[in-house]
């Protein structure tokens, strides 16, 4: 059989990416052009800046991609983009050049929701048994989803305020880190202890929901009220109340995700987003997660990245499940 070439675009946010894979598992090239940079002083992703950004380093990624590939563009069967969710303008730039590049050279195009693809971004790296589940944690969502056999998604709980990399990067910045600061303070609680016992929010109900806002409240209270009564927060301060948030995130997170797999029996569980880059869940989905095959990919692949597009783009294409050119972003697409 003729050899499959997807071409990915992902642009939902502040990384432009291109990728090719080669029969759904063999990543030929991942391109990111992250904007970080430019955002860093506004302390969050500003659409505008971020839209401009995926204008200027789009081509140049297609170009890249296709380098490093080794693929002519006679080769490829597919291109495939994000349709949503995320920021409206980013998506279009993506969809424009997706339609573009699909037009200008008569392949067909596939529409991705974001989600899956950090859902699938474990296929690429590792056999997927199902049903499966997900417990896929970013900056702008934190879910569990069933995946009762390959490309049928049902969302099955998610947060009812904020998603768990925005809570880590609104408590970093009330320490005084750079945004994003998931990862800093991963770090920083790596080197503190649980002293201050925040809030875990409903572990003790029985549904598969999260809420991380009284958390996030609670540590801005902490910290202001130290402020307040004119306490200097020394670095050991800032390593405890880094260990006492972790702490919270990962048994609330723990606890939903063993509570799903009571509710929906699987054979994979997944993890995925840029929170699973986070070393204190790996280590706990290690020690608590041990009755069913767990894949949580590599760090390249867990930030927004046009790879696990292709990966859940070659699903949709074995089914044939293309889109005309009137595709249009999606900014909230959910499953
Ligand atoms: O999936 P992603 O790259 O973009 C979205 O689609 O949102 O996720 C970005 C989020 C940010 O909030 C960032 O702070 C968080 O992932 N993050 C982390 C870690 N690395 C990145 N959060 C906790 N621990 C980490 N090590
Ligand atoms: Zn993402």
């Amino acid at each position: 059989m003729k050899d499959n070439y997807i071409l990915a675009f992902e642009t939902s946010c502040d990384e432009t990416s291109v990728a090719v894979l080669k029969n759904g598992t063999t990543l030929l090239s991942n391109v990111i052009a992250s904007q970080i940079n430019s955002h860093k002083r506004f302390g969050g992703v500003v659409p505008e800046v971020a839209s401009r950004h995926h204008v200027e380093q789009i081509t140049a990624c297609i170009d890249e991609a296709l380098l490093q590939a080794n693929v002519e563009v006679s080769d490829l069967s597919a291109v495939a983009v994000t349709q949503g969710p995320g920021l409206v303008g980013a998506l279009l730039i993506g969809i424009m050049a997706a339609k573009t590049f699909a037009w200008a050279n008569q392949l067909p195009l596939i529409p991705v929701n974001h989600m899956a693809g950090h859902l699938m971004a474990a296929s690429l790296v590792d056999t997927i048994e199902y049903p499966a589940m997900a417990l896929l944690v970013s900056g702008g969502h934190s879910e569990l989803v069933y995946v009762e056999k390959e490309g049928s998604y049902k969302k099955v709980g998610e947060t009812r305020d904020d998603a768990v990399g925005e809570a880590y990067d609104k408590v970093g910045r009330v320490m005084g880190l750079t945004y994003p600061s998931g990862k800093a303070v991963d770090e920083l609680a790596h080197q503190g202890q649980d002293t201050y016992h925040f809030p875990r929010a409903m572990m003790n109900t029985h549904d598969i929901e999260f809420s991380f806002s009284g958390l996030k409240s609670a540590f801005i209270n902490t910290v202001h009220h130290a402020e307040q009564k004119g306490e200097d927060l020394v670095k050991d301060d800032l390593r405890n109340l880094a260990a006492s948030f972790q702490a919270a995130v990962l048994d609330v997170l723990i606890g939903k995700t063993k509570l799903a797999l009571e509710k929906y029996p699987v054979k994979t569980l997944i993890v995925g987003g840029g929170v699973s880059a986070n070393q204190g869940l790996r280590e706990r989905l290690q020690l608590d997660v041990t009755d069913v095959k767990v894949i949580v990919p590599p760090l390249r692949l867990c930030g927004d990245n046009a790879g696990m597009i292709a990966a859940a783009a070659y699903v949709e294409w074995q089914r044939q499940n293309f889109s005309g050119l009137d595709l249009n972003a999606k900014p909230s697409l959910v499953f």
